[in-house]
């Protein structure tokens, strides 16, 4: 898949008319999209750098870009709830995902965090992704594929329960995990098992009660750094003149993300020394 340079056939491509409706394509030889105001021809893009504006029959004026990785998660279809951009970008820093690490997440749900995954990790790096519902791997198997215009070599998309994965499943233990479902401290045995010393474990979970659950839980294992927990609100801007203000609305709660993380065998967690009251 290229990710710049002069449109291909086979490219996505976001076409945005003036009114900044989107209507997404994929460039064929020969193609035609059909618009109501005439017909596209593929053609016309084929060649063309990203940025360009190509004209419907009519005269219409459409903006022609690749979709970015944001684009395609947020117009994907999906089974489940996605993670959200903003979340995403948050697991990815404070996950530490490095090039060539191993990564474990459950549930896959839609993909999109396992395309996130899958670009930091790069070539040298594993993913993968189990889910319990067959029908939402094959809602994150078909967008993942989609997005990368193949299946990546490195993507292990897994029907099964995140509880009975072993370590001989994933070939050694892992770098990372990642959890993003209802209930992920029925899930902290297995993760321990999993992750390799000093590896990072994150959970992404939607309540409060379930915060203070998988919270409670990593404590009780006692084989985790004391957990840190926070949510991420981006709140967008409208700059114009003396207009510029904080749009009035946002997607102010996704979910809280939880961070810890594996210590050595045998290894007792040092307390956390909270500060006297006054
Ligand atoms: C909110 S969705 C995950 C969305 C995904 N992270 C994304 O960005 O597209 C939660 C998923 O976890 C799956 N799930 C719940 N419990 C599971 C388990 N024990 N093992 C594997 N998957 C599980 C559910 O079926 C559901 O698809």
């Amino acid at each position: 898949m290229a990710y710049s340079g002069p449109f291909q056939p086979g490219d996505r491509v976001q076409l945005t008319d003036p009114k900044r409706r989107h209507a997404t394509i994929v460039l064929e030889q020969d193609g035609q999209f059909h618009t109501h105001k005439g017909m596209i021809a593929h053609n016309d893009i084929i060649g063309a750098d990203e940025g360009t504006v190509v004209k419907s029959e009519q005269g219409y004026e459409y903006l022609c870009f690749r979709h970015l990785l944001v684009d395609h998660v947020l117009s994907m279809p999906r089974g489940a709830a996605v993670i959200y951009p903003k979340d995403s970008a948050q697991i990815l820093v404070e996950g530490d995902i490095f090039p060539g690490a191993r990564v474990l997440e459950a549930g896959a749900g839609s993909g999109a965090l396992s395309m996130s995954l899958l670009r930091a990790v790069g070539d040298r790096g594993e993913v993968f992704s189990y889910e319990i519902r067959e029908d939402h791997l094959q809602f994150a198997e078909s967008n993942v594929d989609q997005y990368f215009a193949g299946r990546p070599a490195n993507w292990h998309p897994r029907l099964g329960d995140f509880k009975e994965v072993t370590v001989d499943d994933l070939g050694g233990p892992v770098d990372r995990i990642i959890l993003d479902m209802l209930e992920p401290w029925e899930c902290l045995e297995t993760a321990k098992n999993l992750l390799l010393p000093g590896g990072v474990f994150m959970a992404y979970v939607a309540t409060v009660p379930q915060l203070m659950r998988v919270m409670e839980g990593i404590r009780e294992q006692k084989c985790f750094t004391e957990p840190r927990a926070w949510e991420s609100l981006v709140r967008e801007w409208r700059v114009e003149g003396l207009a510029t203000r904080p749009e009035h609305r946002m997607n102010a709660h996704t979910a809280f993300l939880v961070c810890t993380r594996r210590l050595a065998d045998g290894v007792t967690p040092p307390r956390p020394q909270r500060r006297a009251r006054k």
